[in-house]
């Protein structure tokens, strides 16, 4: 088992029983995440609704469905990205996420990302844009890739909100279709990278 699969299931573990903010009383399910260790990509959602907290998983109702298809429409499947949220509990009600709770369950979020190291991060939605881009507006930076040295981060509408809004689907649907190109960009540029570290160390032996 590779280092990030053992490190991601050890935090899975984690989120599973964790009792740190008052979303556990509510939950029926925890839901860490899901998808490949080893992504390209990391999408980032807001918090678990009823079919998430239902089954353990994230975006399996009406908004992961359009994100499949999306997904598809760039030859992704949901085993080739790695997918969770800002909180891995069910908010009563579907209400949104509070600072406490956010707060509260930052330190599993910041886990993952370590732990799979995704030349990509996507946020889906303000919560997790607000991570990177504290303020910032949605409707300007959307599908605009920025790089903060480690990942590059693209923010872009949450699916759901995009599901019935003609104009806002049509926005994150070619917001997609431009992650094929960022992520090579991406790829080869830490290959570049790398390379030029690596340089130095290799004449210091001789
Ligand atoms: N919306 C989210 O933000 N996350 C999910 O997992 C499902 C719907
Ligand atoms: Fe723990 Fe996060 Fe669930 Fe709160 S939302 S109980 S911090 S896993």
């Amino acid at each position: 088992m590779s280092g990030s699969v053992a490190a991601l299931e050890e935090i899975a573990a984690r989120v599973r029983v964790c009792t740190r903010c008052e979303l556990c009383r509510g939950r029926t399910l925890a839901v860490p995440g899901h998808g490949n260790p080893h992504a390209e990509i990391m999408f980032i959602g807001e918090a678990p609704g009823w079919n998430e907290d239902r089954e353990g998983l994230p975006f399996v109702g009406a908004a992961g469905k359009f994100l499949n298809e999306m997904l598809a429409a760039i030859d992704l499947t949901r085993d080739d990205v790695y997918v969770t949220n800002v909180v891995k509990c069910r908010p009563p009600g579907n209400r949104d996420p509070l600072p406490d709770e956010i707060a509260a369950c930052r330190s599993y979020l910041e886990e993952q990302i370590e732990a799979i190291n995704p030349p990509v991060i996507v946020t889906l939605g303000r919560y997790s844009m607000a991570k990177w881009f504290p303020n910032e507006r949605i409707s300007r930076i959307h599908g605009q890739p920025r790089d903060f040295g480690k990942h590059v981060v693209v923010p872009m509408y949450h699916p759901a909100a995009a599901l019935h809004q003609a104009s806002l689907k049509e926005t994150i649907q070619a917001d997609m279709l431009k992650l094929p190109r960022i992520v090579a960009e991406v790829r080869e540029k830490r290959t570049a990278d790398e390379t030029q570290v690596d340089e130095p160390e290799q004449l210091r032996l001789f």
